[in-house]
């Protein structure tokens, strides 16, 4: 079976590639723009440590989880439910997560959209010499105007469509095993640098001493709905990785060795940023801007500031693009598998939709910035541009995506079929057997059902 299965079925065609492609998926804008921006907006230290403790917890547990779901079935995010549980409504965990990718892509296009741009800047010299209000200035001109944003955008999913054309091994794989790496050596001279810059003390503090009593509920939510973001979990991306993924590797080290990963890459963005942003007098709570503003400072007082600030840009649009392409992937094997479309079709059909609808959403931070969207928030109904809207719909989402795929693998699957799973039919121990059942029947159900329902209704 699994020669057919390997003939048939494109797939990773080694152990590095696995992890160079999940890791590739993981690390993206979700640690890099996004980590040190709400982590700026909510307090710092002690929203970190609630991250960390949910991508322990609750993400390492979800993401096996999707691995072995996917693995066991050889299927895709809604055909792996069909596979390991005909008959039951069981599936429409992957309808979620069909539709959770399609809104996260519209957005992720967007900022994706945004690093090209400012890569585009690097290169022409429009960002030398700047204090921090005028980069400050700069990047509330772009993302306000209504053509720039789109035509980056364009850009960047076109990108998108031409790597998804080309499958798993000779697409996806072959990029991200090469530049992930050169992606981490870059983070971490920037942040050897920042915590170097005179006034770094300040931003140390305010990444390492925690002050709970900044933490609120919907911080709580933010770190939850963010470790499922950023470990790309809750939508099946996993799953479908983990189709591609050969019998005989080891899931539970994967699974690990990408969460570090993916971890380690957040903490140091978030060591590169804050330092500066105190350093340079910029607000920690800046918003989605934050890194575009922050780090052409830190550029600025390096030597040979621009050329890293081209290698910066360049690389974050290629960890953006490695997220993306297995976003795109979840629909577009969706439809392959289960309507038996051609990948052209699929790709270039889903592709465009999404590029339409984050178009729209772009101009949700300029011509449309009046447009508010209601969105229910600790009990409270808050107007949302539509921009913010989808980002904070996507941090609901997932975590529900999430809950019903720790309770289909904790309640639904059979204990020995996991266990064949996690040891590759016997090949590999897997000592962690029942403290893994019990995480994704009881813990993780229970706290993501927690933290959803009282950020939600303010019920804490
Ligand atoms: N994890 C990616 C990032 O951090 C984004 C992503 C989310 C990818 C969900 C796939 C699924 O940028």
């Amino acid at each position: 079976m699994s020669n057919q299965t390997q003939t048939v079925r494109d797939g990773f065609s080694s152990r590095l590639g696995i992890i160079a492609a999940a890791a590739g998926s993981a690390i993206g804008l979700g640690n890099i723009w996004k980590f040190p921006y709400i982590t700026g907006e909510n307090g710092g230290a002690a929203f970190i440590l609630v991250y960390l403790f949910c991508i322990a917890l609750i993400g390492v547990p979800v993401m096996l989880s999707e691995f072995v779901i996917g693995r066991r079935a050889q299927k895709d995010a809604v055909g792996s439910f069909k596979t390991l549980a005909p008959g039951t409504p069981w599936f429409f965990t992957g309808w979620l997560g069909i539709t959770a990718a399609f809104i996260i892509l519209s957005f992720y296009g967007v900022v994706a959209g945004w690093t090209l741009h400012y890569l585009y800047l690097a290169i022409s010299g429009g960002l030398q010499g700047l204090s921090a209000e005028q980069l400050g200035a700069v990047f509330g001109g772009f993302i306000s105007n209504p053509w720039q944003p789109i035509f980056w955008q364009v850009l960047f999913m076109a990108a998108t469509i031409a790597v998804v054309l080309g499958g798993i091994k000779n697409g996806i794989e072959r990029y991200s095993k090469i530049l992930m790496p050169l992606l981490l050596v870059i983070l971490v001279i920037l942040a050897i640098r920042s915590v170097t810059l005179d006034g770094a003390k300040q931003g140390m503090q305010f990444l390492f001493s925690p002050d709970f009593s900044k933490l609120n509920v919907e911080a709580i939510l933010a770190a939850l709905g963010h470790a499922f973001f950023s470990l790309s979990l809750g939508m099946g991306a996993m799953i479908t990785y983990g189709s591609y993924i050969q019998k005989k590797e080891n899931l539970g080290a994967t699974a690990l060795q990408v969460s570090i990963a993916d971890t380690a890459i957040a903490l140091i963005a978030g060591l590169a940023i804050f330092p500066a942003v105190f350093a340079f007098g910029i607000e920690p709570s800046a918003g989605p801007g934050l890194v575009f503003i922050t780090l052409p400072n830190v550029f600025g007082q390096m030597a040979f500031g621009s050329v890293f600030a081209i290698l910066f840009f360049a690389l974050l649009a290629v960890a953006a693009i490695t997220s993306a392409i297995s976003i795109l992937e979840v629909v577009v094997a969706y439809l392959d598998d289960e309507f038996s479309w051609s990948r052209t079709a699929s790709t270039f059909t889903v592709g465009v939709a999404i590029t339409i609808v984050g178009a729209i959403l772009s101009q949700g931070n300029g011509s449309l910035a009046d447009l508010k969207l209601p969105f229910l928030l600790n009990g409270e109904l808050i107007g949302m541009n539509i921009f913010d809207w989808f980002i904070t719909l996507s941090d609901q989402l997932l975590p529900i995506g999430g809950l019903a795929i720790a309770l289909f693998a904790g309640w639904k699957m059979a204990k020995k079929d996991i266990a064949d799973e996690l040891s590759s039919s016997g090949l590999w121990k897997i000592a962690y057997l029942e403290i893994y059942r019990f995480t994704v029947r009881i813990i993780a159900p229970a706290a993501i059902a927690f933290v959803f329902l009282s950020s939600i209704f303010g019920l804490a």
